[in-house]
């Protein structure tokens, strides 16, 4: 050992013993708001998803909501991060009961997000194949909402029967698409991974601005089957950059690269987050959309920054440069660092792990609240980050 590491390395041990013991701690933290969360009682078939201001249980919804399936896969989580057979127990009782969605047509084009949250991680994790089963239906129903004329997936079908919309597709969608590549290599038809490429090849000729920022919907035109306008539902505006929206397509074309390993969509990954990164405030956290007028004064969305900081972990690991791999990691690093901290992590507010995520804007929605599916992605970030480390294989 020579001078420098003689004087340093106890302190370097330290450091490292301390920030290992941050970690722990705050992995302790998300264990403790979840087991209040269990305490809470949930009827069947509901599940929670948002806290009022002021309140400290959560708030209940159908399980036929598209946020559904994110409570059960951040049971997942906890039973993966800690390896405690609680909550391998409690992620499956809240998994299984999403089956019977399935019984349910015409489906929504969310139970991608349903399916992939709470089966997909039961399948890696605990690898029961009636769990496989259930995904394969579920692919199947997604793949009922694909319309070969506009090579996409219709988002909201009921918007078209009852307010007459055309063919449209949201951003959001490229999240689903998970479960049709999972679907078509696992005993489901290759039909699954054709539809599932060529949603993401129109999501990217539509929803693309010349400056890489996406619109939240597009139209399509009916006669030639083409994407037509842009426009928002979630957004501050249509030609506005909504944070959660543009953190979709990172996290989505992210997939579509690792699935496929077409370099296309590996690119248009790397444009959604560029574009995404040099706009992003010091603090590392989105405003819900990057164009409200009311910044600094807008609310913030962690979800948004959960799931961009889960994404680009996984981007870091597909890109060969090894500039832009450290760029991108360090980026979610920083991420993770900022909602970890007590502005974001304030358990003695509420049950939920995370504060201070914007659900529907416009609407008057879930706005600057705790949001489950931010839960569910700061888990999952964390683990992919390597700081709440994992215990079942
Ligand atoms: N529709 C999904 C979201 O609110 O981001």
């Amino acid at each position: 050992m020579n001078r420098w590491t003689s004087a340093w390395l106890p302190a370097l041990l330290l450091a490292g013993g301390m920030r290992a013991q941050t970690n722990n701690a705050l992995l302790q933290t998300m264990v403790s708001q979840a087991k209040a969360t269990v305490a809470e009682a949930h009827p069947p078939y509901r599940t929670p998803f948002s806290v009022d201001h002021g309140k400290k249980e959560w708030l209940l919804d159908s399980f036929r909501n598209w946020r559904s399936g994110f409570w059960a896969g951040t049971q997942w989580y906890l039973f993966e991060a800690t390896g405690d057979a609680f909550w391998k127990q409690e992620a499956d009782k809240s998994t299984r009961i999403l089956a019977e969605l399935l019984n349910k047509s015409p489906h929504s084009h969310d139970v991608g997000f349903q399916f992939t949250c709470s089966f997909g991680n039961a399948l890696r994790l605990a690898k029961d194949p009636a769990y496989a089963k259930v995904m394969l239906r579920a692919a199947d129903s997604l793949a009922t909402l694909f319309d070969p004329k506009y090579q996409s997936i219709c988002s909201w079908p009921y918007r078209v029967k009852t307010l007459g919309w055309p063919h449209h597709v949201i951003v959001d969608n490229m999240m689903n698409l998970e479960l049709l590549f999972w679907a078509s290599k696992n005993g489901g038809s290759r039909r699954l991974y054709d539809i599932a490429v060529a949603h993401a090849r129109t999501t990217m000729k539509g929803h693309f601005r010349p400056d890489g920022s996406t619109a939240h919907v597009v139209w399509f035109d009916p006669a030639t089957g083409q994407p037509d306008s842009m426009l928002t539902h979630q957004g501050y505006a249509d030609g506005s950059m909504w944070a959660r929206g543009q953190a979709w397509a990172i996290y989505g074309f992210t997939v579509a690269a690792r699935e496929t390993g077409d370099p296309i969509f590996l690119q248009t990954a790397r444009r959604a987050a560029d574009t995404y990164l040099k706009r992003l405030p010091c603090d590392n956290i989105p405003y819900w959309d990057f164009d409200d007028p009311a910044i600094p004064s807008a609310p913030r969305d962690a979800s948004a920054a959960a799931v961009v900081a889960s994404g680009l972990l996984e981007l870091a690991t597909l890109v060969k440069e090894p500039a832009v791999k450290l760029r991108y990691r360090n980026a979610a690093l920083a991420m993770l660092d900022e909602l970890s901290s007590p502005r974001y992590v304030k358990p003695w507010m509420n049950h939920a792990m995370l504060q201070h995520s914007t659900g529907n804007k416009p609407q008057g929605k879930d706005i600057d609240v705790p949001i489950i599916y931010a839960d569910y992605y700061y888990m999952e970030a964390m683990i992919r980050s390597g700081r709440f480390a994992k215990k079942v294989k």
